[in-house]
């Protein structure tokens, strides 16, 4: 039976390339409960912004952009499908093009606003994995992780899933970090993981062992 009651939100939070989003489509699995990946938004808002021509640092216009889109998040147990009016997205804005530009857009109060406000019209329960979602977007969840890894490390994983060599990856992971360093504090009351020195299926039971332990009030 799954400890994860019917009104429970999941946060896992972590740094580029922490492997947070496998980790989290795999409790999802497990629990039978829809995953939500926050940075695919950013991403679409990127992928608009990019492909529209707007400043990416101007934040009226970006807001402009976007609201000419309509954008869909759809959570789902196997993954969640990103939509940018009506044409699925999901794996085209996994782009070294968007990696690029996305911290730049993501950095906007405005901009965590169109989001923030998507992620929370969002029925619970779900698995919700991004960089400040127990944080700031869900500050009740019930259950919050944050997993970490050095770039080095990091880097390494990524290497495996784009082509690219490990230290131009590393190099592009540190800055990355650098510019998502405010949304990147973690909460106060988040469990954190080291995930460097363990594998996919040890930091997944390390999680499932936490959610299931805590039990349902
Ligand atoms: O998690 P992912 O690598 O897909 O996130 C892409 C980018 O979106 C991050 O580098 C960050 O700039 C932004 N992001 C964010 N807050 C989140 C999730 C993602 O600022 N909760």
């Amino acid at each position: 039976m799954s400890a994860v009651g019917f009104d429970e939100v999941i946060t896992l939070d972590g740094p580029a390339a922490s492997g947070k989003s496998t980790v989290a489509r795999r409790v999802a699995a497990a629990l039978a409960v829809p995953c939500v990946s926050s940075g695919l938004l950013y991403r679409a808002a990127t992928a608009i912004v990019v492909a529209a021509g707007t400043d990416a640092d101007d934040p009226a216009a970006v807001l402009a952009t976007l609201g000419r889109h309509r954008v869909e998040l759809v959570p789902g147990v196997a993954g969640d499908v990103l939509r940018i009016d009506g044409r699925d997205v999901t794996r085209a804005v996994q782009s070294d093009e968007v990696d690029a530009v996305v911290s730049r857009v993501a950095v906007h109060p405005e901009v965590r606003a169109w989001v923030g406000e998507r992620l929370r019209e969002m029925p619970a329960p779900f698995v919700i994995d991004g960089r400040d979602m127990g944080s700031v977007v869900f500050p009740r969840a019930r259950h919050k992780f944050y997993l970490e890894a050095s770039p080095e490390v990091r880097a390494a994983r990524r290497v495996g899933e784009r082509a690219a060599d490990l230290a131009s990856v590393a190099e592009a992971i540190r800055r990355r970090d650098h510019l998502d360093a405010r949304q990147l504090a973690p909460a106060p009351d988040a469990q954190h993981l080291d995930t460097g020195p363990l594998t996919l299926d040890e930091v997944v039971d390390w999680v499932l062992a936490r959610v299931r332990g805590a039990g349902t009030p």
